[in-house]
């Protein structure tokens, strides 16, 4: 089947289930936070496992970008063949055969960039690159909350730029400092303390390094839930949100500085469905369950229906209770929903169908789809 047949059609047409962008929100939301971020003088780089799509990462460096991040290796090789090169991967790439993966990559791309927060790992890989001639870049990730990667002190932050030192083979440019727990704390204010507490722990390292002799040009932090407060923060000079682009229902429920929706940023991305089956007055059957709309971060809703409620039906069905609704549901009718999270959402899909004013503009594989290497 060739997708493309679908270009120009009406949105409605195309086979579900099916991930729609509305490229228009998609495009307000990359200039908002572009305008926010030249606003306070910072560079983003927004995360790319959010959309895992190289037309959507020339979008938001068209707009302003410094350059892209990618969850893993294999992510990164796909953005940097499609000609985004200034990539960081912002988990530790592990293991030889990933590092020569790695100095393979800086051939096509000098200005990729690693985070690391083990000497062995920088051992291996700075071997690898001096034998290569090659040179890598290198972020320290610093633990400020979340315990996942990263050191967890600044002497072991030092410790760590000792052995990246500033070889010709390594180089050190600053540290990143997620805190991926504090994006979903409910409330503006309460994420904001949390998250302005982990910056301040971020430059605790820093001046412990600069203190050190070593140079930190690059405080990388932040996502879509504290980009306000990483904007303001002294001393962060990167934001790398992600779910920005897209929303979804769970970020749509932390609230910002006014309400108790987020509404910063716009709904773009959709997983339309169609009713299969209406077996009963109260039951609507639609072909879209946990291989459509996961539900990791809570349920997706509904667009434009009120008086339904949602469950996942197994892999491929919704069950809606339709007993409420505020209007008639067929057999044959589509039905879309925000989902609930955008970034396993779109990594279930091959394909965006780019809709603008109800129409099909253009289909963009999420080629980095599947690439949690
Ligand atoms: C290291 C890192 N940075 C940034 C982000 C972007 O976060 P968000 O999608 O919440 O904006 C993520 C998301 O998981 C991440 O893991």
């Amino acid at each position: 089947l060739s997708y493309d047949r679908y270009i120009g059609m009406p949105v409605a047409e195309v086979p579900t289930p099916a991930l729609i962008l509305d490229v228009a929100a998609l495009e307000r939301n990359v200039r908002t936070m572009g305008a926010a971020c030249k606003a306070r003088a910072k560079s983003w780089r927004p995360h790319g496992k959010s959309h895992k799509s190289p037309p959507i990462a020339h979008l938001q460096l068209a707009h302003g970008a410094a350059g892209i991040c990618a969850a893993k290796l294999a992510e990164a090789e796909v953005f940097v063949h499609a000609g985004v090169k200034d990539v960081l991967i912002t988990a530790p790439v592990i293991g030889g055969a990933k590092a020569e993966r790695l100095l393979a990559l800086y051939e096509s791309a000098p200005e990729l960039k690693i985070v690391a927060d083990s000497s062995d790992n920088m051992h291996e890989i700075g071997a690898m690159a001096a034998a290569n001639g090659q040179t890598v870049n290198v972020l320290i990730d610093v633990n400020v909350g979340q315990n996942r990667t990263g050191v967890d002190s600044p002497d072991e932050a030092v410790a760590l730029a000792r052995v990246i030192g500033n070889r010709p083979w390594l180089r050190l440019l600053g540290i990143q400092a997620y805190a991926g727990t504090h994006q979903h704390i409910v409330g503006f204010e309460r994420r904001r303390a949390a998250e302005l507490d982990s910056i301040e722990r971020a430059i605790t390292v820093r001046d412990a390094l600069r203190a050190a002799g070593f140079p930190v040009h690059t405080i990388s932090v932040g996502g879509t839930g504290t980009f306000r407060a990483d904007l303001e923060a002294e001393g962060v000079t990167e934001i790398q949100p992600g779910s920005f682009g897209f929303m979804d229902a769970h970020y749509r429920s932390i609230g910002n500085e006014t309400g108790a929706d987020y509404t910063d940023f716009e709904p773009a991305l959709t997983v339309m469905t169609t009713i299969i089956s209406r077996p009963s007055r109260s039951r609507a059957i639609t072909d879209g369950g946990n291989k459509a709309l996961p539900t990791d971060e809570g349920l997706g809703t509904p667009v434009g229906l009120t008086g339904v409620s949602y469950r996942p039906g197994g892999d491929e069905y919704g069950i809606l209770d339709v007993s409420k609704a505020n209007q008639p549901l067929e057999v044959g009718d589509k039905l879309s929903f925000i989902p609930g999270h955008c970034d396993t959402t779109v990594n279930l899909f091959d394909r965006f169908y780019v809709a603008r004013a109800g129409f099909v503009e253009a289909i963009w594989p999420v080629a980095a789809r599947g690439c949690s290497e």
